[in-house]
């Protein structure tokens, strides 16, 4: 039977609205044994907050968090805030019993992640954390394939993210759209908020990494601060690039920056293993590129395998073969997988504890490139 399930969403912003509209969607396309409802959207503005209610059809809208997790209506706190707000609001909610989807990086540090890990498992809550791209349906089917044992021994995993909105020194840090750029706000720059996703898959998809060695810079050293109006030094990272090793003796080569001119969001990953390859590609993101060195030698090539087949993850669940999903996705069936698992009272990956690894992996880099040396990672 399909329980009604109230949703508290904290944040009207880029992921409030990718999470609001995942709620909704779930369950039209997936057998869910709950029904989310949109009960109460939080953000800081009452006016927008009220829009939002409006537009997405939350029954009520608050700007202070607390009343949300003082709800005893509520059943699943949604945190899509900046990174400095998560820690505060997920040890309230585990403490008030809710289930918790949170916003990755799963802190700023791992020492703030800390004791959100020991909140949930302490009031034994179901918990998340939104690396989405997990749940892209040709990364999901990666992670079958390499699991599969079709690449054999791995030897390489290398991953980019890049984007180029940085790049102007007028662009200002903190405030509502820039809080990305201040380090109070974000802890770190693109290793927290963009290298945590490549972490977060390469761990998934190829085990634990064991030691790493790391290089950032900040290219532009003082922006206004919107909020204060005065200039004041940069705290973030705004290039990252790491080597590291990792437990099963592959190696990786991870690069992330806001200024590769031409790029907006380009995530790609490809894995090298001694029969096979795997490539990736945000920008194509319905397409896994597949290299199988046992094929005939005179077809043997790079496949691009369009991952739309009903018996390709995720995918039995929408339209028809040939015809693709996209972005937007990834969060339905990441509602979906955590709905399902918390009703069985099964964990869903990535939970707060996998999480928490993927955040000391980012401080070894940060300290390694502040050291100039190797970091060994203890979990
Ligand atoms: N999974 C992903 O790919 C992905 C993509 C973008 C952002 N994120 C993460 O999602 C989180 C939010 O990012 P965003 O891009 O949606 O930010 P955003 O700036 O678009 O929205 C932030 C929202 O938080 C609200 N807010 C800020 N402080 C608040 C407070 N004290 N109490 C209540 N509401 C408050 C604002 O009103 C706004 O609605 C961050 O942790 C970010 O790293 C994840």
């Amino acid at each position: 039977m399909t329980k009604p399930l109230n949703v508290g969403m904290i944040g009207y912003g880029f992921m409030g609205r990718t999470h609001s509209n995942a709620y909704r969607k779930a369950p039209n396309f997936f057998d869910l044994p709950y029904k989310p409802v949109l009960k109460t959207i939080c953000g800081l503005e009452e006016k927008e907050a009220k829009a939002f209610a409006d537009r997405w059809g939350y029954e009520s809208y608050v700007t202070d968090w607390r009343k949300v997790i003082d709800d005893k209506s509520i059943d699943v706190v949604d945190i899509c805030v900046p990174n400095n707000y998560h820690a505060e609001i997920a040890i309230a909610a585990a403490e008030a019993g809710k289930m918790i989807i949170c916003e990755k990086p799963l802190a700023r540090t791992a020492a703030e992640a800390e004791p959100m890990v020991q909140a949930v498992e302490k009031a034994g809550v179901a918990n998340l954390v939104s690396f989405n791209y997990r749940r892209v349906p040709a990364v999901t089917l990666a992670k079958k394939l390499i699991d599969e044992g079709r690449l054999g021994k791995i030897f390489h995993y290398r991953a980019n993210f890049l984007q180029d909105w940085t790049i102007s020194s007028q662009v200002p840090q903190g405030g509502m759209a820039t809080w990305r750029l201040d380090v109070k706000a974000a802890g770190s720059g693109v290793t927290g908020d963009l290298l945590a996703h490549c972490i977060d898959t390469a761990m998934w998809h190829n085990g634990p990494i064991s030691a790493v060695c790391g290089m950032t810079e900040t290219f532009v050293k003082q922006r206004m601060h919107a909020e204060t109006g005065k200039v004041e030094p940069v705290g973030i990272d705004d290039a990252c690039t790491f080597f590291c090793r990792f437990d099963n003796g592959s190696l990786g080569n991870f690069e992330s920056t806001r200024y590769a001119r031409g790029h907006k969001a380009l995530y790609t990953f490809e894995i090298n293993g001694e029969n096979a390859s795997i490539a990736w590609d945000l920008h194509d993101l319905h397409r896994l590129s597949y290299f199988d060195h046992r094929d005939d030698s005179i077809v043997r090539g790079w496949r691009s395998v369009h991952v739309t087949d009903g018996d390709m993850p995720y995918m039995g669940k929408w339209w028809v073969p040939g015809l693709q999903i996209g972005y937007e996705h990834s969060f339905v069936h990441q509602v979906a997988d955590f709905l399902e698992n918390a009703a069985k009272g099964q964990p869903t990956s990535p939970t707060f504890r996998e999480a928490l690894a993927t955040q000391k992996v980012c401080d070894a880099v940060l300290a390694s490139a502040k050291a100039g040396k190797w970091e060994t990672i203890k979990y």
